[in-house]
C-alpha cells in the first residue's frame, strides 16, 4: 500500500509539485451496513468486498467482529478471499472485542485492528461512566496489548469533534505513543464545519508528536449535509486518510460518500493538490451493485452516480454539450463508468437527436431528418423520455423495431406467506404469432419475467427493477440476464403493472434485436460454399 501523506506541508502551503496520496478507507460494510435498511447477507458482503478491491480502496472495514457471529463470519470470509486492500475489523477497547477481531482477521496477513472509545464529555460521562484518566488508560492498554497481533492499529477518538481540545490532543498523543499507526478523528454526529475541520487538523498535525509513518484520518457523518466538504477540509488541514462509504451510506444521514470525495480530489487536483489510488471507472458499477444488494438506489440527482448526474435534457444544454462537452460537464461520464448521458425529451434539439441516431447506427439525410424530428417532437410531447427503442421504432417502423408485442398481462399476488405470485402473459411474436405462458416467481414482476422467458424459450433472470414516481407516472427500468446477456428495458405509465410489463417487453425486444443483428452479421461473414 503506498504510504499516505499527512506531512505538515499539506494544505495551503503545498508546493506546485506536491500532489499528496490520500488513503481511502472504505466503511460500506461496517458503518454503512449497520444503518437501518442496509443490512446485507454474507454473499452480498463478499460481492461488495470484491468490487471494493477492484476499485482499489486502500483499506476495507469488513465489519465489527464482536457485534454478532454473522459479522465475524463475513469478516473472516472477506479476509480469506479478498486480496489487495488492508482488511480491517472494528473493536471496542475490551479484550473480548480484540480477540474476536483477531480470530476474524486471522486469514489475512494484511490486516488492521480499528480500536475506538468515546472521548467527549457526553460519551465519557453518560455512556462509559469513565473519568478522563480511565479513558486514557483504556487507550494505552488496548493498543499496547494488540501491538504485534495485527498488521496495523488504528485508533478512533469517538465523538472527537465534541471533545475538549486539550483532552483530544492528550488522548491522540497516548495512542501515538502506544503504537497506533493511524489516528482517526471522527465527527460522529456530523456537527462540524469545513472551517473548523481545517483548523482542527492543522492543530493536531502541529501538536501531536508521532513517528513519520503515522497518519491522521477523517471520518465524517452527514447530519448537516457537510460530510464530503468536511473530509476535504480535513485533507487540506493535513489528513492522510479519508473514511467513507459507497453512496454515502452509514449511520443516520450516512457517511462521506466515497465517489464524491474521490471525484472532488481528482477533478479539483489543482486546488487540493491531492489524489487517491481509486480506479474511478468502477465507481458507477460499485454504486449499482450496492443499490441492488441493499434494495436502496441512490436518488436520481445524487452527485457522481445518480441517474441524472450526467443527464442533459434542455435543448440549449444538449447543443452546447454536442459542440463541446465541457460547456456543461466537469467530469467525463466514462471517468466514473457511466454509459450514455443525453436524455432525449421534449426539450431536445436536432443536434441531440442526430447524435443519438448516429450512435444507434442511423446516418439519415437532412430531408428525412426533418420528418423524423417532427415525429420525434410529437412523441416527446406524450412521453417524458424518448428511449432508444422508440427511436428505432420511428426509423424502422413498429414491426422491425419490435419483434414482441404485448397483448395482455395479468398478475396475481398477495401479502400472505402462502401467496404464490403468478403472471399470465399473452404476446404476439412477429413470426411465431400469438403465444401465452404462466410464470412464477418470488414476486409479481419476477413471475412476469419468468412468463416472458417461457414464451421466448430462453433462460433468464430478473436482476434489477428501478422504479421512480414521476408526477403521475411510474418510470420503471428493468435489468435482466437473458441467455447469458445483460439487457435493459424501460417504460413509463400511470399504472405500475403496465409500466413493468412494457419495460420487460422493451428488454425482450432489445434482446431479440441484438440476437437478430448478431445472426445477420454471422451469416454475412460465413464463407460462400
Ligand atoms: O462515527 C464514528 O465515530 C464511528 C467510529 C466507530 C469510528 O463510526
Ligand atoms: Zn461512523
Amino acid at each position: 500500500m503506498p504510504q499516505p501523506d499527512n506531512s505538515a506541508t499539506a494544505g495551503d502551503t503545498a508546493k506546485e509539485s506536491d500532489v499528496r496520496r490520500i488513503a481511502i478507507f472504505d466503511t460500506t460494510l461496517r458503518d454503512g451496513e449497520q444503518a437501518p435498511g442496509f443490512s446485507m447477507t454474507t454473499a452480498h458482503k463478499l460481492a461488495i468486498a470484491h468490487s471494493l478491491a477492484d476499485l482499489r480502496v486502500d483499506v476495507m472495514e469488513a465489519g465489527f467482529a464482536a457485534a454478532s457471529p454473522g459479522d465475524a463470519k463475513a469478516i473472516a470470509e472477506v479476509a480469506a478471499q479478498v486480496t489487495g486492500p488492508v482488511i480491517c475489523s472494528l473493536a471496542r477497547t475490551k479484550a473480548g472485542d480484540i480477540e474476536a477481531a483477531h480470530r476474524a482477521l486471522e486469514a489475512s496477513d494484511n490486516n488492521r485492528l480499528h480500536l475506538f472509545i468515546g472521548t467527549s464529555p457526553l460519551h465519557r460521562e453518560a455512556k462509559l461512566r469513565l473519568t478522563r484518566d480511565q479513558v486514557l488508560s483504556e487507550i494505552e492498554r488496548s493498543i499496547s496489548s494488540s501491538k504485534g497481533q495485527f498488521g496495523q492499529i488504528e485508533f478512533s477518538a469517538e465523538d472527537a469533534i465534541r471533545t475538549e481540545r486539550d483532552f483530544l490532543i492528550e488522548a491522540l498523543q497516548v495512542a501515538a505513543d502506544a503504537g497506533a499507526d493511524v489516528l482517526n478523528v471522527p465527527d460522529t454526529v456530523g456537527y462540524t464545519s469545513p472551517e473548523e475541520m481545517y483548523e482542527l487538523f492543522r492543530d493536531l498535525c502541529a501538536n501531536i508528536k508521532r513517528q513519520d509513518h503515522v497518519v491522521f484520518s477523517t471520518h465524517c457523518h452527514n447530519d448537516l449535509g457537510m460530510a464530503v466538504a468536511n473530509s476535504l477540509a480535513a485533507v487540506r488541514g493535513g489528513a492522510g486518510q479519508i473514511e467513507c462509504s459507497i453512496n454515502g451510506i452509514g449511520e443516520r444521514a450516512g457517511n462521506c460518500a466515497l465517489e464524491e470525495v474521490v471525484m472532488a480530489l481528482k477533478t479539483r487536483a489543482d486546488h487540493y493538490r491531492a489524489d487517491t489510488g481509486i480506479r474511478t471507472q468502477g465507481l458507477y458499477a460499485a454504486s449499482g451493485l450496492l443499490a441492488e444488494s441493499t434494495g436502496n438506489a441512490p436518488p436520481r440527482n445524487k452527485a457522481v452516480v445518480g441517474r441524472n448526474a450526467f443527464a442533459h435534457e434542455a435543448g440549449i444544454h444538449q447543443h452546447g454539450m454536442l459542440a463541446n462537452r465541457e460547456t456543461y460537464e466537469i467530469m467525463e461520464p466514462s471517468d466514473v463508468g457511466v454509459p450514455s448521458t443525453l436524455v432525449l425529451g421534449k426539450h431536445s434539439g436536432k443536434h441531440a437527436l442526430r447524435a443519438r441516431l448516429e450512435g444507434l447506427g442511423y446516418d439519415i439525410g437532412d430531408n428525412r431528418m426533418e420528418t423524423v424530428f417532427a415525429q420525434f417532437k410529437t412523441l416527446a410531447d406524450t412521453k417524458r423520455e424518448v428511449t432508444d427503442n422508440d427511436l428505432v421504432a420511428l426509423i424502422e417502423g413498429e414491426d422491425v423495431a419490435n419483434i414482441w408485442h404485448l397483448v395482455r398481462a395479468e398478475l396475481r399476488t398477495g401479502t400472505k406467506a402462502t401467496a404464490n405470485p403468478t403472471a399470465k402473459l399473452v404476446v404476439d411474436h412477429r413470426d411465431r404469432g400469438r403465444l401465452s405462458a404462466i410464470g412464477h416467481g418470488t414476486g409479481p414482476f419476477e413471475a412476469l419475467s419468468d412468463a416472458f422467458c417461457i414464451v421466448a424459450e430462453v433462460e433468464g433472470t430478473l436482476d434489477s427493477i428501478d422504479a421512480h414516481q414521476l408526477s403521475r407516472e411510474m418510470d420503471i427500468e428493468v435489468g435482466l440476464t437473458v441467455a447469458g446477456e445483460k439487457v435493459r428495458g424501460r417504460s413509463q405509465h400511470t399504472d405500475v403493472i403496465v409500466a413493468a410489463a412494457e419495460a420487460l417487453l422493451a428488454a425482450f425486444n432489445n434482446h431479440a434485436r441484438k440476437t437478430n443483428a448478431a445472426q445477420q452479421s454471422a451469416a454475412e461473414e460465413a464463407p460462400v460454399a
